[in-house]
């Protein structure tokens, strides 16, 4: 007798607790802030997918046209490690992102700026291999390339963006700035000290920059 009244409890227990969860979603939906509470639960949770694509997608995000150039490409907001901004050793984030053929010493430097509709480089080092880092501006990069129908092959990187690129010794390299306002900066490392004297740059090597 005294079984059957606890089977009986336990099961409209049970029954009760069942009834609830449905009940409670009526409930909330029948609240008038229902439908501002679900989309900003929608939106959140649509936030933080993004949040872990672009984790997913940064640095460095380099396509098949960046790899036939030699170069890595960041944007300066993912990059920032603090509110200070931005801050990395090109050389080592180079040879970490397998870039081959640049300097991995820098045994020359030139920091440089160059004005929107400026170009530099469009010369051919024979005395040495180069690492860039470019930033600040829309950049047109060049590099010879034999495998490319052209001769070379090109890449644009954005104003916000930051790349760093590796040019091999008696491959030309180029920069041209595409920005309306801005200007490019860059740091040229070079694993030899030019010397003036020698022909050991050609200059001009494409016509049509
Ligand atoms: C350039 O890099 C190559 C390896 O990639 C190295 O053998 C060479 O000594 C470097 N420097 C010059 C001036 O060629
Ligand atoms: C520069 O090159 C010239 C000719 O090749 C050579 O005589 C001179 O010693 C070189 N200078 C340096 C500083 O390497």
């Amino acid at each position: 007798m005294s079984t059957q009244r606890r089977t009986s409890f336990i099961n409209s227990q049970t029954t009760t607790s069942q009834q609830i969860r449905p009940s409670v979603i009526t409930w909330f939906l029948q609240r008038p802030h229902s439908i501002p509470i679900l989309l900003a639960i929608f939106l959140f949770l649509a936030w933080i997918s993004l949040r872990v694509q672009l984790v997913y997608h940064t640095p460095p995000h380099s396509s098949h046209r960046d790899a036939l150039v030699n170069l890595v490409r960041f944007h300066a907001s993912h990059i920032a490690k603090d509110n200070r901004g931005w801050l990395f050793d090109p050389i080592v984030l180079a040879l970490d992102s397998g870039l081959s053929g640049g300097a991995v010493t820098c045994s020359s430097l030139h920091v440089g700026e160059i004005r929107p509709g400026k170009r530099r480089g469009n010369h051919r080092h024979h005395h040495c291999n180069e690492t860039f880092l470019i930033w600040g501006a829309a950049t047109r990069f060049r590099l010879e390339n034999s495998e490319q129908d052209d001769g070379y092959a090109e890449v644009t990187i954005g104003r916000d963006e930051i790349a760093v690129a590796t040019s091999p010794v008696d491959k030309a390299h180029a920069l041209v700035n595409i920005d309306s306002t801005r200007s490019i900066f860059f740091i040229g490392c070079q694993d030899s000290v030019m010397n003036n004297s020698a022909s050991s740059t050609d200059f001009n090597v494409w016509k049509d920059l």
